[in-house]
């Protein structure tokens, strides 16, 4: 389980300032009146589009769903087949300053494991809170081990 700390987002290189930036003007799209926790989450594919995402919530709770998940689904729904090279990913909450890298949910590293593995390369993770130590984690498997995956399903398991 490996991951990289950078002081603050200017250590980062100007590529991936940008992915943060575009997951910071994302958070101000959140519809997240229950929580009050806004999460902004932008995807950079490998065909250079950049797309976003951010937690959409709804008055039956469990209906809602994260940034990340939003980002990644609208991803492959607009660009089937196109690999996710990166995701930026950071939180803004109404009552309280965040100042640690917010990490993707376990069900939204499912999704990312998922994606992962039905393309080549693996997907960089950018976090960072609304300010302070941005962490960088390079594959899903440095936040999900032993995850289950498609061939799971078949009776010959690997
Ligand atoms: N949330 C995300 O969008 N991403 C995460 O990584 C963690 C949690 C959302 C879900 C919910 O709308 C709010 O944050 C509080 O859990």
């Amino acid at each position: 389980m490996e991951y990289l700390e950078f002081e603050n987002e200017k250590e980062l290189s100007s590529d991936e300032q940008k992915l943060l930036m575009e997951a910071l003007e994302s958070v101000g799209r959140s519809y997240a009146p229950y929580s009050e926790f806004h999460v902004g989450a932008a995807v950079l594919l490998e065909n250079g589009e950049v797309v976003c995402g951010s937690n959409q919530e709804n008055a039956a709770y469990p209906s809602g769903l994260c940034a990340e998940r939003v980002a990644i689904f609208y991803a492959n729904s607009q660009f089937p087949g196109v690999a996710i090279k990166a995701m930026a990913i950071t939180a803004k909450a109404d009552h309280f300053l965040i100042e640690a890298p917010i990490k993707p949910c376990g069900s939204c590293r499912q999704v990312i494991a998922e994606t992962e593995n039905r393309q080549q390369d693996k997907i960089k993770l950018i976090m960072q809170g609304e300010r302070g130590p941005v962490h960088i984690i390079n594959g899903i498997e440095n936040l999900l081990p032993f995850t289950f995956y498609e061939k799971k399903l078949q009776k010959t398991q690997t």
